[in-house]
């Protein structure tokens, strides 16, 4: 049985008061929301983990980075922050490889190899974040886009660094858009992802690992979603922001983990 995750990725959102009330709620709410029963994990921007770390103290939800550098050893790289800096910040997950900064900001499967190898050396769980375009989906490109994204960043990983990795389907067409994958459209991508790790890895290593969804999942589409029995929980946008839809959308994972 893998133990569901939902994680918040709050991306370049939030003020401090704004935060407050937010981590608030979502400290109050947890336990209702099954925190235990699965793993909460909310990412802020950077500057804000240690007013966050602060409110999160004693509660069950634990924090993560949104990004990370690829460098591990400190020294002249003006503007980043290292996966030990985050490590030492309170931090336990970071999310490597997100469409928004390979899109944006050039990350290679290269780069997006190294800054998981850097968070594992710190003891970050990562979070690789993989998906397609829609203009990929359509060209038939699917299984070589997501597959290459997989293989190149996990695939001379040990045994043993592979069971802290957690891989995130995004299809790129669904991120911030109202779409979302179909749960049987989401189940089909999940379950290639496992045969892919299945393949370099084996299938002990396929069966442990943990694959979220992300893509305009909410309060009304997540049950269905999390239903498919590859779908190990989210990876929440839009929704994270708002207390009340992110325990909801935690609530259906774990009513799911109840029923079995
Ligand atoms: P939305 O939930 O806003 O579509 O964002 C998904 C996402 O990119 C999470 O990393």
């Amino acid at each position: 049985m893998r133990k569901a995750l939902v994680a918040a990725n709050w991306k370049m959102n939030g003020r401090r008061s704004a935060n407050e009330q937010l981590i608030s709620a979502l400290v109050s709410g947890a336990e209702q929301a099954g925190a235990g029963v699965v793993d909460i994990v909310v990412c802020p921007p950077a500057v804000y983990l240690a007013d966050v770390r602060q409110r999160l103290a004693g509660s069950l939800i634990e924090l993560g980075a949104q990004n990370v550098s690829s460098e591990k050893a400190d020294g002249a790289y003006t503007g980043e922050c290292s996966a030990q800096m985050f490590q030492d910040a309170g931090c336990s997950w970071v999310l490597i490889g997100h469409s928004e900064r390979r899109a944006r900001y050039g990350e290679t499967e290269e780069v997006v190899a190294a800054k998981l190898l850097a968070a594992l050396d710190a003891g970050l769980n990562p979070v690789l974040c993989v998906g397609e375009t829609l203009e990929q989906r359509q060209a038939g490109k699917l299984v070589e886009v997501v597959s290459s994204q997989v293989v190149s960043a996990l695939s001379t990983l040990s045994v043993d660094a592979l069971s802290k990795v957690v891989v995130a389907y995004e299809p790129v067409w669904a991120i911030g858009t109202g779409l979302t994958a179909s749960p049987d459209q989401a189940q089909e991508v999940h379950a290639m992802i496992r045969a892919v790790v299945a393949e370099f890895a084996g299938k002990d290593s396929a069966q442990k690992m943990r694959i979220l969804y992300g893509g305009s999942v909410n309060a009304t589409n997540a049950e269905s979603i999390f239903a498919q029995p590859d779908i190990d929980g989210g990876l929440v946008g839009g929704a994270s922001l708002k207390a009340e839809e992110f325990l909801a959308i935690c609530r259906a994972s774990a009513d799911l983990a109840a029923v079995g």
